[in-house]
């Protein structure tokens, strides 16, 4: 997990976008453009999506994604949600982020009803800290954006619970958790042809979500929001930081900037400017983690290498230093060709003028190329997972690459307060 993080921007100190959004609540959160979500039967459409319906009629929005008429959400009782997870017992617990514990529960498939642990389907329940005031506002935004789109590459909200102050969302199970657990937790090298897959999937699910007339900025892409299916399917999750694009060419001003450590985009850390191509930023940092097997952001490192992208970013351009800053634990499982074009697609994608980095539909056309054309001779005789004899990777730099064997997750330092928007 990053390094959550969450200040005024500067752009708000200089009082620059007087012209934000009105009608706050005295506790921070926009109750105008947000869904009240309740435990009624059906979710308010007073949300940001109500705008992006009206838009796009409903209608299909890529080949594979969906802008739904209306959320199709269940309604869950807390209690409902105790029993479906054996009272969140701790040993169904599947990991831990800022906002919370993620319980493994079960549900009927059919009628989404709780059911007895170990029948029916196997569902992820988040259970919201309830002291958190932000927690509210990102509880919303998640109803609000995964109950209207569905994308096979977005993870499914199937229902959620809202009870006094408890907040809960309740998700399709996705078996092979995150990308981050994969890539840093584990003793194993995590295989290079599973890392082009999974980064291929992410891609295609932030192309959806930027192709919409009304682009959604996702803004909190990292490889801890990336989960995987039984099959290595990547499903990006964790929508309560998304925002929709500014409705003209300009960019979506944040006066809180909020985020991960490592991931954000140089010009929204700096002024609050928000572009979907910040999530492209985003992405070429989880592209570097794929090439080097190492964090985006690590204090553990020394000084003027904890930020991955401004440490390595020199090297990318050079062939030989490419080969050097790989992952050594995955070596001989691309060849150099396939090493130079990923570097060449990171660096594009961490340009720090965000009119220079690429649209994610050609991000995505890069990465499959990259996909075909790896044919490395030593990886061909590998089994598509491999259980490499690389049981504690290091890395060239002479450090672990991940924090061995720890599957529960550490809680992130909170992210606080509540962000006020406006189109800039
Ligand atoms: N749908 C799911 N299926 C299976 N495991 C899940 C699911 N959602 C979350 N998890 C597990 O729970 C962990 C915590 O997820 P959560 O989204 O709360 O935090 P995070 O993304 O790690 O951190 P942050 O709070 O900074 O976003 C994940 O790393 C993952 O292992
Ligand atoms: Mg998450």
């Amino acid at each position: 997990m990053g390094l959550c993080f969450s200040y005024p921007s500067s752009a708000s100190k200089t009082g620059l976008h007087s012209h934000a959004s009105t009608n706050h609540h005295s506790n921070g959160i926009d109750y105008s453009s947000s869904t009240a979500a309740t435990t009624g039967s059906s979710v308010e459409r007073r949300s940001q999506f109500s705008e992006v319906a009206s838009e796009t009629s409903g209608g299909t929005l890529s080949n594979s994604g969906l802008l739904l008429e209306s959320p199709n959400l269940k309604v869950y009782s807390f209690l409902d949600l105790k029993t479906a997870t054996k009272n969140f017992k701790p040993d169904s617990m599947l990991g831990q982020g800022g906002f919370g514990k993620v319980y493994r529960g079960w549900i009927d498939a059919k009628t989404l009803a709780p059911s007895k642990a170990g029948s029916g389907i196997t569902v992820a329940v988040k259970r919201l800290n309830s002291e958190s005031v932000q927690g509210l506002a990102e509880w919303r935004s998640e109803v609000n954006f995964l109950g209207m789109l569905s994308h096979p590459n977005l993870v499914k909200l199937l229902g959620y619970c809202r009870e006094d102050k408890e907040l809960l969302l309740v998700y399709e199970f996705m078996p092979k958790g995150s990308l981050e657990n994969h890539l840093f937790r584990r003793n194993e090298p995590f295989p290079w042809d599973l890392r082009v897959k999974i980064v291929i999937g992410a891609a295609q699910g932030l192309a959806f979500l930027h192709s919409s007339q009304r682009e959604v900025i996702y803004r909190d892409f990292k490889a801890s929001n990336i989960l995987l299916d039984s099959n290595y399917d990547a499903k990006l999750s964790d929508f309560g930081l998304a925002k929709l694009g500014p409705s003209n060419e300009k960019s979506h001003v944040t006066t809180r900037i909020m985020g991960t450590h490592g991931y954000a985009a140089p010009e929204y850390m700096a002024t609050g400017h928000l572009y979907v191509k910040s999530d492209v930023y985003a992405f070429g940092v989880v592209l570097l983690e794929v090439m080097t097997g190492l964090r985006a952001h690590d204090t553990k490192r020394p000084y003027g290498q904890e930020n991955l992208v401004d440490w390595l970013r020199p090297d990318l351009s050079s062939k030989h230093k490419v080969k050097r800053l790989m992952d050594k634990g995955i070596e001989g499982q691309y060849t150099t060709k396939v090493a130079t074009e990923m570097a060449r697609i990171t660096l594009s994608c961490v340009e720090p003028d965000p009119k220079n980095r690429p649209h994610m539909k050609d991000v995505l056309g890069v990465l499959e190329h990259i996909q075909r054309i790896n044919v490395p001779s030593r990886f061909s005789s590998r089994p598509a997972v491999a259980s490499s004899s690389h049981a504690s990777p290091r890395h060239r730099y002479g450090y672990r690459a991940g924090a061995a064997g720890a599957e529960r997750r550490r809680p992130s330092p909170g992210r606080f307060g509540a962000d006020k928007d406006m189109d800039g």
